[in-house]
C-alpha cells in the first residue's frame, strides 16, 4: 500500500490508483480521505453535496446518498500538515499511483 503526500486543494488534490481516485475532503462532520469513485457506478463524488439537515453526500449522477459518517469511520489512514495530506492507499494490484487535479463540491472544502 503506497503512503502518499499530496495536496488538500487545488493542483495534485487527487490521487488515482487504476480506476480509483481519492480527494481529501473537510466537512462540517470532520475531514477524510474520501474515496472519489460512487459504490453505484462510479460517479464523481468529489462533486457531492450534502442533503440538507442531514450527514450524506448526494451523488450528482443518481442522486444516491453515501453516509459521510461511516466513511469517516472506516477512513483510510491518513493525517493533515497544513495544506499536505500523506495517506497510506490502497494498491493490491500494486499499479502505482498519479496526482491529479479534481474540482470540490462546497460542501467537502470547508465552506
Ligand atoms: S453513480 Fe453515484 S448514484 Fe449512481
Amino acid at each position: 500500500m503506497p503512503v502518499v503526500n499530496f495536496a488538500v486543494e487545488g493542483r495534485d488534490n487527487c490521487v488515482t490508483i487504476g480506476d480509483s481516485a481519492y480527494v481529501y475532503a473537510r466537512t462540517e462532520h470532520g475531514s477524510f480521505v474520501l474515496s472519489a469513485n460512487c459504490p453505484h457506478r462510479g460517479g464523481p463524488l468529489n462533486l457531492a453535496e450534502f442533503e440538507p439537515g442531514r450527514t450524506r453526500l448526494v451523488c450528482p449522477w443518481h442522486d444516491r446518498a453515501t453516509s459521510v459518517t461511516k466513511a469517516i469511520k472506516a477512513g483510510l489512514p491518513s493525517v493533515r500538515r497544513g495544506d499536505r495530506v500523506t495517506a497510506v492507499l490502497p494498491d493490491p494490484e500494486g499499479l502505482g499511483y498519479t496526482l491529479q487535479h479534481r474540482p470540490l463540491s462546497t460542501g467537502l472544502t470547508g465552506c
